[in-house]
């Protein structure tokens, strides 16, 4: 990954903030100029808010509608309220997050030795909704994966990125290709996106059921997507991540819609459940970013 020389959050007036891989993992180097003994956590604090004395509006906007808008479990914000959302995030700039075009991330270009891993960080989690940070490196892919039972709005802050999204339209059924062949368990999808998006640009919202409900981000430069999910995965409650490999329209056609042409099958594909492949293992780290207040309640 190519964060080793540079940081997620730029640096502050007094403060530097760096995330580094070390042995894959990535760590923090948070470095004071003026040496202080107080407690890691009151540190931090202190640290944030030198680097983000104020934190913009529109970040304490998005948090404080998700509050409203996000009523948990089961359910789903009506349009109006999908509205109000994304055109607060249509608006969200990178450096709201504390994140701009300088860092070394962005700036990075190039063949990356090994799989390259992406980097998540969560500015806020709660039961109704979390507010995520995912960095991408070049050529790095968040698999194809789904969001069960939630809706999910995705901000490009920086970079540009490949998505490629599927809904479902149709069951899990088995398909035999020949005799020799074991039957994959595929199920039909109607591709929703297959493009590339450069920020900035508008935000994307996928729901339980439509909008591309299970999506694949392939990062064509290095990329920072904001995520707002609600409600969050969870596997307690049943919202766990399944990731999936899909297959042309064409392979299978006899298993699907009879009488569809050509041009009508590139608009499908199916989709079989595999284990957690390699890309989808992150990192974690820790948001340096602008402190959301959360005492507006
Ligand atoms: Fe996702």
């Amino acid at each position: 990954m190519m964060m080793d020389a540079g940081g997620c959050v730029e640096q502050g007036k007094n403060i530097i903030t760096a995330a580094k891989h070390v042995n894959k993992r990535v760590r923090y180097a948070n470095k004071t100029i003026k040496k202080n003994n107080r407690s890691s956590s009151s540190c931090k604090k202190m640290r944030r808010e030198a680097v983000f004395p104020r934190v913009p509006e529109v970040l304490q906007q998005l948090f404080v509608s998700c509050r409203e808008i996000f009523k948990g479990p089961g359910t789903v914000p009506p349009a109006s309220d999908v509205n109000k959302l994304r055109s607060i995030l249509d608006k969200m700039k990178a450096e709201d997050v504390g994140l701009g075009k300088n860092l070394h991330f962005f700036k990075a270009r190039g063949a990356v030795k090994g799989t390259p891993r992406v980097t998540c960080t969560t500015i806020y989690q709660c039961d109704e909704f979390s507010l995520c940070i995912f960095f991408i490196p070049e050529a790095a892919v968040i698999p194809l994966h789904n969001h069960p039972g939630m809706t999910v709005f995705s901000k490009l802050l920086l970079g540009t990125m490949h998505i490629k999204s599927y809904d479902w339209i149709g069951s899990i059924r088995s398909i035999k290709k020949n005799d020799t062949t074991p039957s994959p368990q595929l199920r039909l999808a109607r591709l929703k996106a297959n493009s590339a998006y450069t920020a900035p640009c508008d935000t994307s919202v996928l729901y339980p059921t439509t909008g591309g409900n299970i999506h694949e981000f392939t990062a064509v430069t290095p990329c920072a997507v904001l995520d707002v999910m609600g409600p969050p995965y969870s596997k307690d409650e049943g919202r766990d991540c399944s990731y999936y490999k899909d297959f042309p329209y064409r392979d299978h056609e006899d298993g699907g819609t009879r009488g569809v042409s050509e041009e009508e099958g590139e608009c499908y594909g199916w989709l079989q459940e595999i284990e957690a492949p390699e890309g989808a293992e992150m990192d974690r780290m820790e948001y340096f970013g602008p402190q959301i207040k959360q005492t507006t309640f």
